[in-house]
């Protein structure tokens, strides 16, 4: 026999078979069965059998703390909530009955958003300390910086075309999402069989988690279990499978357009443009948030839009070290730690961004190097005011997001709304100065436009009463019920009843004859008569008594007693009521997302020309000169952004000359002894370029960068080890890619190649490969080689090659290394 409550759970559970489901049961939240055992596993609890499953428990209030932990290991956590209140259920039909309950979250690391989680915008760790529970706050900081939550589907090229004749590449389409900002990106593309495109998107992007058709190509399969499984600790990207007919296009159609459709928002007319793919990626994505209440967030952006920023592929990604480092995959020592002095984490996922899409268009790169030279100049207190506003925001993103979902709480509502309001009064202040003062079009702009965004946040913060939105109490929340009539007339009632009471308080008195008579409220109690017993004979004998001690009773009149049940019905009712108006009011909020969400991006613009600025004032940087139409990079004692902070004082990096033309010296063959310091410089070269594009100065005396389209990279054998591939093979792949991708406005480094594979082979692979560069790609070209036939090219290309040897001399006195830069051989 099952308890009814077993049963209640049983029939959730049967609808949510893949979640952890935790249950309200008064105070506590109850895991049952399988559940209840891997909660004890995962959060160190005790299970044990109770009826008819093993069952856990934790309390009410640590509800957010598990829920968290439980989704970091990768779990499907769904949260079960008694829907009723005492008091309405005591008068409604379901008076004997158990409590109902209902399924009202989900969540997985992708969809982390919600109430039970309460710490979307403030930051956790001052939020902790604050109730002194230290011990999850190591737990908590470890938030997932980013997560994406990312699509992916395949379309095997033979579909339509020809048939029999064998194609090996494949169409991948993808739709990113991340919940908690509303960052929408989406991409289609052709990919070789080591699907290093699809690679590429996942390093860059960085996903929470992945949602897959049952059914992909072997090779896609490969690539991804070989991703999913690389994890630090717990980061693993979690796989979430969905049945192939989701995936199906003509389904997938009707499902994105009912859905936009209803949506009401312009993306629909851009439906027909996308790509088939990509559409059945969005109907999948938008089926699995729906799921989590969070598919609103689905409005439409471009991702990889090739025209408009430079591309940097995975491998590359990898091999220059720009989001994370080679060696333990931290952030520690990569680009993105030179240059992030972000003070907020929307800026710090701008940079982000920012940091693995350098820009192509010289005028753009140009408006943030302007920006950075006005900060660096000028002594404007508009920007000094600004930089200080940055430093105490909350995660304005998250939040406006959170409110968009209608998921967020009272306290954040507030806290974002205050902020805003707060961001607006100070920037509309700064318009007349920013209007004298600021000359960079990039900080006008923003400057000027955000209290016009802001605008309409003032309203909320009037109508809310802040005590109230504090501590969470929705009833008290609303300053001025004008508008919120049915709260308004609710209040009254319950007043109505309170002053009926208080007259019927008048009448006690004089059964008691004691005209100082008032009502007393013992433990939660109200309403009580006390009597004490000697005076019991006098009491009415319909009173009802409630409670007594030694020394007296207590009694509720049968008007009390009825009055009393109908207050907390009205209570309850009140609490029910302002729930509904308080979603209204989200709802209503939700009208200017988008503009407060631009306000949100603009301010994360400025958080990055700021850490920009920052990187720009330590010594040895300069602005770079950033040029559209020339090829060449011309670098004057340029050193290793990375490598130069490092290193200790007393062991300065050796600066380097860098002289590339594309019309005449092109290509550079670097040899030397190993340590000489080649793969450094060669990689520095990439750096400088990228970070010059991204609009940053550059750790060099002076930089002049023709603009490039793309950055390709192929290190040395020993740098990199791929589970599963010979290097050799993926040598020749990798070099082949980059052969068909290259063009003449790429940079390309080349580390050693043909290393892989005996002397003779090697030799003859690198001189192809070089060759081909310099004839046809016609690339801007840097190539490390061991071997010195290749140094023959000199001669055959003197226009545009030119042989350099690399070493190092070693100063015996005080054992630090120094190289001689660069001699030429
Ligand atoms: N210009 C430089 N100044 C100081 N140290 C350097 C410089 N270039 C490289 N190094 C250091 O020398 C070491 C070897 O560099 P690396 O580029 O791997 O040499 P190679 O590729 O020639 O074998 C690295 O640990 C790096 O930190
Ligand atoms: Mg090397």
């Amino acid at each position: 026999m099952y308890t009814p409550l077993e049963l209640q759970f049983m029939e959730i559970k049967e609808q949510h078979k893949d979640a952890v489901l935790c249950v309200e049961c008064g105070y506590k939240y109850r895991f049952f069965g399988e559940d209840a055992e891997i909660a004890a596993r995962e959060l160190n609890i005790c299970c044990h059998p109770d009826h008819n499953f093993m069952t856990a428990s934790i309390p009410s209030y640590r509800l957010f703390v598990h829920v968290r932990r439980l989704v970091v290991k990768g779990y499907k956590v769904g949260v079960v909530k008694q829907t009723e209140t005492a008091a309405l259920k005591a008068v409604g039909e379901n008076k004997s009955n158990l409590f109902t309950r209902r399924l009202t979250a989900l969540y997985t690391k992708s969809t982390l958003i919600g109430e039970d989680i309460l710490l979307n915008v403030v930051n956790p760790v001052i939020l902790l300390n604050l109730d002194g529970d230290s011990a999850d706050v190591e737990d908590l900081t470890d938030d997932l910086p980013c997560n994406y939550l990312m699509c992916i589907c395949e379309q095997s090229e033979d579909e339509g075309s020809s048939k029999g004749r064998h194609k090996p590449g494949v169409q991948l389409a993808l739709v990113a999402v991340q919940p908690n900002t509303g960052d929408v990106v989406f991409d289609c593309f052709q990919d070789c069989p080591s699907r290093s495109e699809l690679e590429s998107r996942i390093l860059c992007l960085q996903p929470a988690e992945i949602l897959l058709p049952t059914n992909l190509s072997e090779n896609t399969e490969k690539l991804l279990s070989s991703v999913t499984a690389s994890s630090l600790r717990d980061d693993r990207i979690r796989v979430e499978r969905m049945d192939d007919i989701h995936f199906e296009f003509s389904h997938a159609f009707q499902s994105v357009s009912e859905f936009y459709a209803m949506l009401d928002i312009i993306q629909l007319s851009r439906l027909p443009s996308l790509e088939k793919p990509v559409v059945c990626c969005l109907a999948a994505v938008i089926k699995y948030l729906s799921e989590f209440n969070l598919e609103k967030v689905l409005s439409l952006n471009r991702f990889s839009d090739k025209s408009l920023c430079m591309s940097i592929n995975g491998t590359t990604l990898k091999n220059l070290e720009i989001l994370r480092n080679q060696t333990t995959g931290s952030t520690r020592a990569s680009l993105l730690w030179v240059l992030d002095h972000t003070r907020s984490p929307f800026g710090r996922r701008l940079l982000k961004k920012w940091v693995t899409q350098p820009l192509i268009k010289a005028r753009e790169v140009n408006a943030r190097l302007d920006a950075i030279s006005e900060i660096l100049s000028s002594e404007s207190i508009v920007l000094a005011k600004t930089q200080k506003l940055l430093f105490k925001l909350p995660d304005l993103e998250r939040g406006i997001c959170s409110i968009y979902h209608k998921k967020c709480s009272t306290r954040e509502f507030f806290l974002l709304v205050s902020s805003l309001s707060c961001i607006e009064t100070t920037f509309r202040a700064l318009v007349p100065a920013a209007e004298s003062q600021l000359h960079s079009s990039l900080l006008r702009n923003i400057l000027l436009e955000l209290p016009q965004l802001l605008a309409p946040v003032q309203h909320y913060l009037k109508i809310l009463n802040e005590k109230a939105a504090r501590v969470g109490d929705k009833t008290g929340l609303f300053a001025d019920l004008t508008d919120f009539p049915i709260i308004q007339q609710r209040k009254e009632e319950i007043w109505d009843v309170l002053s009926q009471l208080q007259e019927h308080c008048s009448e006690i008195r004089l059964i008691l004859k004691k005209p100082s008579f008032n009502y007393a409220t013992v433990s939660g109690l109200e309403f009580l008569i006390e009597v004490k017993n000697s005076l019991l004979p006098m009491i009415p004998k319909n009173w009802v008594k409630v409670s007594s001690t030694k020394a007296l009773c207590r009694f509720h009149t049968p008007f009390i007693a009825e009055q009393h049940k109908r207050l907390l019905q009205l209570r309850e009712q009140l609490v029910l009521d302002c729930s509904v108006e308080w979603l209204n009011l989200l709802d209503q909020f939700g009208e200017h997302y988008h503009a407060i969400r631009k306000a949100t991006s603009h301010l994360a613009t400025i958080d990055c020309i700021f850490s920009l600025a920052a990187v720009a004032k330590q010594g040895g940087y300069c602005r770079p000169i950033v040029l559209e139409e020339e090829r060449q990079l011309v670098i004057r004692t340029g050193r290793h952004p990375v490598i130069d902070i490092l290193l200790a004082e007393q062991e300065q990096y050796v600066p380097n000359n860098t002289d590339l033309h594309g019309d005449g010296q092109r290509v550079m063959v670097i040899t030397g002894p190993n340590m000489g310091g080649k793969s450094s410089y060669i990689r520095q070269v990439a750096l400088i370029t990228i970070m010059a594009q991204i609009g940053s100065y550059v750790p060099a005396e002076e930089a002049v960068i023709g603009i490039v389209d793309s950055i390709y990279t192929r290190m040395g054998a020993s740098d990199n080890i791929y589970e599963g591939r010979s290097t050799f093979m993926e040598e020749l792949t990798e070099a082949a890619a980059i052969i068909k991708k290259a063009t003449s406005r790429s940079l390309v480094i080349l580390d050693e190649l043909g290393r892989g594979t005996s002397t003779h082979d090697g030799i003859a692979i690198a001189y192809a490969t070089l060759e081909h560069f310099i004839k046809d790609v016609k690339s801007l070209t840097l190539f490390v080689t061991h071997y010195p036939p290749l140094c023959e090219l000199e001669r055959l290309y003197p226009e545009n090659v030119r042989n350099y040897h690399m070493a190092f001399l070693l100063n015996e006195e005080e054992d630090e290394q120094k190289d001689e830069g660069k001699g030429k051989l």
